[in-house]
Order: structure tokens, then C-alpha cells, then sequence
């Protein structure tokens, strides 16, 4: 028996694969927000967050870098082992880097070092179709997958700079057929990025398995942030879709607790948070 936080004011079920889903059901909202160590993951953890990514955006926050596309697999792997300490109640997310899962054996060997070395109980990596048959790989090796739509931050590159997705109409259609093929094959949740609220609303519509939107508007079935974000700790301009819940809150656990409460109240994301 895991006994980590029984003194935790927040005593509650461990989030798991199954619960999420009865929470989309149920009409729950969904709070997910990243976290890159052990301090960090113990408030989110304590303060009912429901997953903890341990996001390759840590390239850009924790590491100054301007992308994503610097993070090793090692990088990832010290960091959810931080966060794995942190954390007992919390489902953890591990992000697969740039390159990491290029073939299926590859991977298999990265995802099963997240899984067997840190603890992780799902990993995320980003791509539509062309992904299918690496998280059917995955799943059937019994490890969950979280998909990733929209805005991949690790085709920056490709995509020009960090722009909406699926505006125009051909590429809403093929959003939302890639969302359909993912959960075909396996996918237990999906990341929407930066995708028009009405497009969101759709595929959160379509699927059975939950959509956590990041820029996708109110419509999805949870929520999710950087961290360093909602404690106005960006490097650079806040994006459009997060907000600052630090300077209300005035403590970091605080900020945590409000972002968790406009989340479950549906009071987060507002209109000024969401694209067309
Ligand atoms: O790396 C990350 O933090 C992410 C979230 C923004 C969804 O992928």
C-alpha cells in the first residue's frame, strides 16, 4: 500500500485510466496541469489535481530552451522520477520527446523505461494517423496512451511557429478523423492544442475516451496548463489561452487550488481564453 500522502488533507481515490473516463460520463471536468519535480508535484497532488504531466515543455520552462525538440529521453526520464516522488494520488502523464518514438521498438524501449523506471502510468506523444499503429503497439503492451491533436509543439518547425490548428475546413475534417483513428487504435485520452472552441467541441462530442483541451475552449472534458504559467512564471508573453492565478491566490498552493476550482466549475477556460 502506497502510504505517501495518508496525512494529506486531500485523502482521495487514485485517479486511474478507468476513473477518467467515468468522470468524462459523468460530466465531470477533468483538472490536468504539468509539473517537472518533486515539490511541484506533491502541491498538485495534494491539492486533487488530477493528472500531472511531466511535459516535454519543461525544455522550455525549466531549460530556457525556445522548443520542445532539445529533451532527451534521460532528461524526461530524472524528471518523472522527481515527479513520481512527489506524487501518490495523481495519475502521471510522461511526455515522449522529439524522436523518441520514431519506430514502434523504439518506442516500446522509451515509454517502458517511463513506465518501469519512474513510475509513469500513461505516456503522451503527439501526431494524428500516421501514430495509429505506434499507440496500438503501446496499449497492447498494456501501456495507456494520451494522444496529442492540434498543435504539436514538436513540429514547430514544419508548422511555421505556434499557430491555431484546424481553422480551415479540409483540416478540421482531418483532425477530427485522426482523433476517431487514434482512439480506434487504443488511445486512452487525447491532448487538444490550440484548436477552435467549436472544432473541440466536436471531436469532445465524437470521442468516448476523454479530451483535455489546452486552448480548445470549455467545451472539452477537462483542462490542462503549464505550470509555470498559472504562477506567471512564463518566459515571455503569457499565452492567450492561460492566465495567472498567482496574483489572486497570493501562495502557490493557493494559485494551484483556484485553478482546480474554475476548472471543476467550468469558470476556466473563459471567452478570453479561447479561438474561433
Ligand atoms: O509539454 C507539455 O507541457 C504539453 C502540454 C502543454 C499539453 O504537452
Amino acid at each position: 500500500m502506497n502510504t505517501k500522502s495518508d496525512s494529506s488533507p486531500q485523502s482521495r481515490a487514485r485517479t486511474t485510466v478507468r476513473s477518467l473516463r467515468e468522470k468524462k460520463q459523468a460530466g465531470e471536468k477533468i483538472v490536468c496541469l504539468t509539473a517537472y519535480d518533486a515539490s511541484f508535484a506533491r502541491i498538485l497532488d495534494q491539492a486533487a489535481v488530477d493528472v500531472v504531466l511531466v511535459g516535454d515543455s519543461l525544455g522550455m520552462v525549466v531549460q530556457g530552451h525556445e522548443t520542445t525538440l532539445p529533451v532527451t529521453v534521460e532528461e524526461m526520464l530524472y524528471h518523472s522520477q522527481l515527479v513520481g516522488r512527489g506524487m501518490s494520488q495523481s495519475l502521471m502523464i510522461v511526455d515522449m520527446p522529439f524522436l523518441s518514438y520514431t519506430s514502434i521498438e523504439l518506442a516500446l524501449e522509451n515509454a517502458g523505461l517511463f513506465m518501469k523506471e519512474a513510475g509513469a502510468q500513461m505516456v503522451k506523444l503527439e501526431g494524428g494517423a500516421d501514430q495509429a499503429e505506434t499507440v496500438s503497439a503501446l496499449v497492447q503492451q498494456g501501456i495507456p496512451v494520451c494522444a496529442h491533436l492540434g498543435l504539436q509543439p514538436q513540429k514547430v518547425h514544419k508548422l511555421g511557429g505556434y499557430r491555431v490548428q484546424g481553422r480551415e475546413e479540409r483540416a478540421a475534417e482531418i483532425m477530427l478523423e485522426e482523433a476517431r483513428i487514434l482512439e480506434e487504435a487504443g488511445a486512452d485520452l487525447m491532448v487538444l492544442e490550440c484548436v477552435p472552441e467549436r472544432l473541440a467541441q466536436i471531436i469532445t462530442k465524437a470521442l468516448s475516451i476523454p479530451v483535455i483541451g489546452i486552448g480548445a475552449g470549455a467545451a472539452c472534458d477537462g483542462q490542462i496548463l503549464v505550470l509555470y504559467d498559472i504562477l506567471g512564471l512564463s518566459m515571455g508573453k503569457v499565452p492567450r489561452f492561460s492566465h495567472d492565478f498567482l496574483g489572486q491566490a497570493g501562495s502557490i498552493e493557493g494559485a494551484v487550488r483556484a485553478y482546480v476550482e474554475a476548472v471543476r466549475s467550468g469558470r476556466f477556460p473563459a471567452k478570453e481564453h479561447v479561438f474561433s
